[in-house]
């Protein structure tokens, strides 16, 4: 279950992780920009020979800022978004970031469990951040 660095012919799979996660899904051309942004580092999980599993960062002047971590539906539950976030925080670390940040819903419970369990702290709040409902982001941070 280790991440692996994304390809670009995981983006369909990975376009339907992020189609089945979030009520605002970067589009395919998003995603597909990202795979040549420098800054940015994107992994997928793989089970059964599927993706199932994908996430992000960009390493910015000793920032790490978490772009996504999105898991399918049926896959959720079985660590593989702490494997995500792991293989994140190592890269950032490895990149020389001092810290990690990033956004979440408000009333996403089980992503600020898992950011919170690995100390990242709330920090701030961004006040109708997202949309599709209308949301509150809350700023995380983890010092490295
Ligand atoms: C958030 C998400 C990536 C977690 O992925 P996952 O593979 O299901 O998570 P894991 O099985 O690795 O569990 C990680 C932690 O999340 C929390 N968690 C997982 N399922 C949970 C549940 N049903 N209730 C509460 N907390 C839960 C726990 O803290 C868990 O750690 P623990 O097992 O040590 O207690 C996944 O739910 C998802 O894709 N959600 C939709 C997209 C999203 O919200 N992304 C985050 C955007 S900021």
């Amino acid at each position: 279950m280790k991440p692996r660095p994304m390809l670009f012919k995981d983006l369909p799979l990975v376009y339907a992780i992020e189609c089945e996660s979030f009520s605002t899904p970067w589009s395919l051309e998003a995603l597909k920009e990202e795979m040549c942004n420098s800054l940015a580092y994107y992994v997928v999980v793989e089970k059964e020979g599927q993706v199932v599993g994908y996430g992000g960062l960009w390493v910015v002047e000793g920032e790490g800022e978490i772009i996504n971590i999105g898991v399918r539906k049926a896959y959720r539950g079985q660590g593989i978004g702490k494997s995500i976030l792991e293989e994140l925080i190592a890269y950032g670390q490895q990149k020389g970031a001092c810290q990690m940040t990033l956004e979440v819903r408000e009333s996403n419970e089980v992503a600020r469990y898992m950011y919170t369990s690995f100390g990242f702290q709330v920090i701030g709040k961004r006040k109708g951040y997202y949309n599709a409902p209308k949301e509150d982001a809350l700023m995380m941070q983890l010092q490295l």
